[in-house]
């Protein structure tokens, strides 16, 4: 028998009675060990999305970034030491590693460098090669380090990764907006989906939505779902702190580009040859400065809490109450006027 699965388009939150009079009232904090952010958004490690300037904005704004391993150990700990210090400010950088021979000495090297997580990045995290990692990266460095791994889809991989070490677990498999895995592979779980079943079993480790997200009702929808955190790609792709140049077309419309990982043009830059392409590559409209999509994500996710009257991302999660709606509900969800 099939399963049914819900998309963050299939489903809406029923506004319920509020007392909130302010956004003020509101609090979006999501803490990882001791350390506490104010706004649980996460850039994602990808090439055109997290150096050091991206990090240095998110921790700015509450939230933190995960700077990419597509480089060598000596540039990637390079970026991670310019992030996590500017002048007399210290600030909280996260870093990417794999899976492959240069596991220790790279993590080695962004530890010193600061980073106070390292995520295992892998594209099928349910995977013998995290089992490893996670339990070399615990042997060597014991709970002093905070371990994020992924991507995992099932409440089966979730509760595996958790028991081989990892403190946060990334959820969504193929869902994100450059992703073509569920094309090239036909595996994948709506990333919603995959937030529930996850964060329903979770015992001690923090869930990450991370995959789909395009605005600021999905990052709600994935806090009410149980997330602790979301991961963003999209949605800060195109702004002034992610790193590569501006373009600027005949017409003076500027644009960035923005790559799945996993896309030909990435994998020719970071090791020279392509084998099982699972993203795309493209460009964006050119979005200005990250902190004007934050702080506008930062309002709204609060104006989403305060229509289930909640003052909490705790309170959020035990109030909030999920419909599944018609496809003619989920049109007339989008704005439509336009459409006429
Ligand atoms: P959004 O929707 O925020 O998604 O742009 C970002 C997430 O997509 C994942 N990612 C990939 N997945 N092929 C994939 O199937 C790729 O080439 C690829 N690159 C990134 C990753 O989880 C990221 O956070």
């Amino acid at each position: 028998m099939f399963q049914k699965t819900l998309s963050f388009d299939d489903v809406l939150l029923v506004p319920q009675k509020s007392e909130i009079k302010s956004r003020k009232e509101v609090s979006l904090s999501s803490s990882i060990d001791k350390k506490t952010f104010t706004l649980p958004i996460i850039s994602s490690p990808m090439d055109t999305v997290t150096e050091d300037e991206m990090c240095k904005h998110m921790a700015w704004h509450g939230g933190f970034g995960v700077v990419h391993r597509y480089n060598t150990i000596e540039e990637q700990a390079e970026i991670v030491r310019k992030a996590t210090v500017e002048g007399d400010e210290e600030f909280p950088a996260a870093a990417a590693v794999g899976v492959s021979d240069d596991l220790v000495p790279r993590a080695e090297a962004l530890i010193e460098a600061g980073a106070f997580l390292l995520c295992i990045d892998v594209a099928h995290g349910h995977h013998s090669n995290v089992e490893h990692a996670l339990k070399t990266l615990r042997d060597k460095f014991g709970s002093d380090i905070n371990i994020m791994a992924g991507n995992v889809a099932t409440a089966e991989a979730f509760s595996d990764l958790e028991d081989w070490g990892a403190d946060v677990i990334r959820v969504g498999v193929g869902g994100g907006s450059i992703c073509s895995t569920r094309i090239q592979t036909g595996h994948g779980i709506p990333t919603l989906h995959s937030v529930i079943m996850c964060s329903n079993i979770a015992k001690n480790a923090l869930v990450v939505a991370d995959g789909g997200i395009k605005n600021a009702g999905d990052i709600v929808k994935s806090f009410a779902a149980g997330a602790d955190f979301v991961m963003l790609g999209s949605l800060l792709a195109g702004t002034e702190q992610t790193p590569g140049q501006v373009f600027q077309n005949s017409e003076g419309e500027k644009y960035k580009v923005y790559r799945g990982m996993a896309s030909v043009e990435a994998q020719l830059d970071w090791r020279g040859r392509t084998s099982s392409l699972e993203g795309v590559s493209t460009t964006i409209p050119y979005k200005g400065p990250v902190q004007d999509v934050l702080s506008s994500l930062k309002q709204n996710i609060k104006s989403g809490l305060s229509y289930s009257g909640a003052r909490s991302l705790k309170d959020f999660r035990a109030k909030s109450q999920f419909i599944i709606q018609t496809q003619a509900g989920t049109r007339e969800s989008f704005t439509h006027i336009l459409l006429k």
